[in-house]
Order: C-alpha cells, then structure tokens, then sequence
C-alpha cells in the first residue's frame, strides 16, 4: 500500500484513506487495485513474454476501462523493469530528472514496487510517494515529477495515456530539489 514522504520534514503519511486524502489535496489521484486478482506466476515475474502481458491487461481490463472512461485516457501498454532490462542504468539517470508533461502520469503498479517523486504545494514541497502491487497514481499534467524504481529495482506497472506522442518530457530545472535527500 502506498506511502508519503514529506522531504523538509520526513512526516510519513500510511493509510489507504490519509495517502488518498494528502494526494488529493496536491491533486495527485490516488486508488487501488486488487493485485491478488493477477495469477501467483505474475505477481512476481518482471521480465515478461507478450502474453504475460496481454494476460495482466485482460486481468485488470475492467479497472483500466474504467480508470480511463472518467479520466479520458486512450491507450495503454505495460512497462515491466528489471535488472534484466538492457541499460537499465542508463535508464535511471535519465529517469532521474525532474520535469513535467503536457498530460497525466498514470502508472498502475502490478508487481514489485516504485516512487513517484512530485513537487507539491509551496507549503508542503517535494514529496515521496512508495508505490507497491495494486497502488494506481495519476500525476496531473504540468505538475514536476519524476518516477524510479526503489531498493529492489523490479516494477511492472499498466501505464495509460491520452496519446502517446503528447507524453514529451520537459526538464524542469529547480535549483532548490536535492536528490540525495532520501
Ligand atoms: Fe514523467
């Protein structure tokens, strides 16, 4: 189940209800799947053949049919990194930098676990958010950001979009983000 980090002051926020309730206040949509709905053979498989994939899209269709009905996503792919993942290095550090897009960030966690780094209100400031198996988080557009992979660095996560080409990240450059703090 999620939790929030608040970095100037390390307060962590747990509980379904007091993460959803703190994420709303910084406009940050905030549910939960059942991921014991995935077979036990995909709860912790992170290197994934096209239809394992197809089988976690059909088990989740109508969560994700849903999630996109009312928020007006489109399309939706699956995204599974792992230490198997070629230049995953690589793909950290260039995940690593703040920045915004032009539409939502929605990531829906099937398996392992991630962290949504967001920069919130002026009063509050950049905040963690530890995402975990069935935890679903839509940063809204224009809102700085960015999304790694914690300690065990393996995640499977259902991504939906408006359209894919709208989804250009812009470096958000903030003299005051330190990123050791963690
Ligand atoms: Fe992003």
């Amino acid at each position: 189940m999620a939790e929030v980090r608040i970095r100037n002051t390390n307060e962590r926020i747990q509980g379904e209800e007091n993460v959803r309730s703190f994420l709303e206040k910084q406009e940050v949509l905030y549910e939960h799947w059942n991921p014991a709905k995935l077979p036990v053979s995909l709860q912790d498989k992170f290197v994934l053949s096209d239809e394992d994939k197809q089988q976690i899209l059909t088990t989740f269709d109508s969560e994700i049919r849903d999630l996109a009905e009312r928020r007006g996503y489109l399309t939706w792919d699956i995204i599974a990194l792992s230490d198997d993942t070629p230049n995953l290095n690589e793909l950290l550090v260039k995940f690593e930098q703040v920045h915004t897009h032009t539409e939502d960030e929605v990531r829906a966690i099937t398996a392992g676990r991630g962290i949504f780094i967001i920069k919130g209100t002026d009063d509050v400031g950049y905040f963690d958010v530890e995402l975990t198996a069935g935890d679903v988080i839509s940063v809204p557009e224009n809102k700085p950001h960015f999304f790694t992979l914690m300690d065990n660095r393996q995640i499977v996560a259902v991504r939906l979009f408006i359209e894919k080409e709208g989804w250009i990240a812009q470096p958000f450059d903030d003299p005051s983000f330190q990123k050791s703090n963690a």
